[in-house]
């Protein structure tokens, strides 16, 4: 997986720089190519003499060579690489790089970086856990990058023995699961329908009736079917977030209400393998939306709602043998048994449960914190990122495929 791979190492100020060293044995080892980049602190805690004999490659900290002068070319380094890691990390290079202080050869780098960048803290507990050092790490998380954290990850609810860098070869194995990953195309040929998204009602032309969705969860869910090789139909209700980047497999159809994404998913679903189901859809909608904008008269404002087409139940009714469909559930009381009703009633093969009961689970959050649950299955996962959830969910759907 790692043969062949040109891999930036960035080394910052630690005691666990020494660290980096089985870090850069076992990258060579498994065939890949290391450019080790590091801090002019970093050198206190180990010589690029060592790293370079390692890596059989000069060390590279300073914007320019010592000796003749050559330029060291951050961005020609960031179009090298196939991934950073930058292990460890301290406090002081998370902040540089959460807030794009450019001051040494290693932020630049960072800055420059193409390829996907791994982050591994090193520092004692009390710098891990303080809001400004946890603040940088959400902001580079939001970048895309990842950070390496023993255990569960930063995200944890307790903080308690955080800090400390994670294992080499738990390093390494994580840039291995990237690279495996990116190779894994296990949806070849897979056409898969995913809702995302709220939906919103009308009420008159500058009013509407809304829910707090972001669609976050469906956009990632559609990131990973379309790098695991499927043909994804998003059908979008109003979201401001945005795809990470450009996939030429996944189409997008963007909708306003429940009526309108109803019809979209009617007509896509009977030609797909699957359908993931994410979508906060309103049950009600307005029975009748007025032209004008309505205006205060003093009196009740009394709007009657009708019910919305389930877009779920009818999917789940036409599915024919062979597809796939897979729904949510975000429930606030008696979650296991209403996740159960729901995967009868819409005739779901599984039913991804949320509970609002759990901190960092549901609307408006990066993070999720699931159950999946089938006939006679049920599996619980830990708080996670939305993209390391959807990871889990494709995963199942693979199980059932
Ligand atoms: N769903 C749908 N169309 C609707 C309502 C819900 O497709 N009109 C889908 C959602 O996308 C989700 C699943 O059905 O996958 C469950 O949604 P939820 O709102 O929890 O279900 P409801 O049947 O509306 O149940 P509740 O009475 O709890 O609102």
């Amino acid at each position: 997986m790692l043969k062949g791979k040109k891999i930036v190492l960035g080394i910052t100020g630690s005691i666990a720089a020494y660290k980096s060293c089985l870090i850069i044995r076992e990258l060579i080892k498994k065939g890949a190519e290391v450019q080790v980049v590091i801090t002019p602190a970093g050198k206190e805690f180990i010589t690029p003499i060592t790293l370079s004999a390692l890596t059989h490659k000069p060390v590279i900290s300073e914007f320019f060579s010592q000796r003749d002068g050559t330029w060291n070319s951050h961005v020609d380094i960031g179009l090298w690489a196939d991934a950073m890691v930058i292990a460890p990390a301290t406090a002081s290079t998370i902040g540089k790089m959460a807030n794009g202080i450019a001051d040494n050869m290693l932020i630049t780098t960072y800055l420059s970086m193409k390829a996907p960048v791994f982050i591994a803290p090193a520092m004692d507990l009390d710098m891990f856990a303080h809001p400004s050092t946890q603040k940088n790490l959400r902001t580079l998380q939001d970048y895309g990058n990842q950070i390496i954290e023993p255990g569960t990850g930063f995200l944890a609810s307790t903080l308690e023995g955080k800090g400390r860098m994670e294992e080499p070869v738990n390093i390494v194995a994580k840039l291995e699961e990237y690279f495996s990953k990116q190779e894994k195309k296990d949806l070849l040929g897979k056409k898969i329908l995913i809702t995302a998204g709220p939906t919103y009602e009308k009420i008159d032309p500058v009013r509407f009736i809304g829910n707090y969705s972001s669609g976050k969860m469906g956009l990632a869910l559609a990131e990973e079917c379309a790098s695991r090789g499927a043909d994804v139909e998003l059908v979008c209700g109003p979201i401001s977030a945005k795809l990470t980047k450009e996939y030429p497999n996944i189409h997008r159809t963007d909708v306003e209400s429940a009526q309108q994404m109803y019809e979209a998913c009617k007509a896509i679903y009977p030609s797909m393998d699957a359908g993931i189901l994410c979508a906060a859809v309103a049950d009600f909608t307005p029975e009748v939306v007025a032209e004008q904008k309505i205006k205060r008269t003093g009196e009740d404002m009394v709007i009657r709602l009708k019910p919305n087409p389930d877009i779920a139940k009818s999917l789940g009714e036409m599915k024919e043998k062979g597809q796939i469909l897979v729904g949510f559930a975000l429930e606030t009381n008696d979650e296991e048994n209403n996740a159960q009703g729901k995967l009868k009633k819409k005739n779901f093969d599984f039913i991804v449960l949320n509970s609002l009961r759990d901190e960092g689970a549901g609307f408006r959050t990066d993070t999720n914190k699931i159950s999946i649950i089938s006939a006679n299955d049920k599996k619980d996962f830990p708080l996670k990122t939305k993209k390391e959830v959807a990871e889990d969910i494709v995963n199942e759907l693979t199980i059932h495929n």
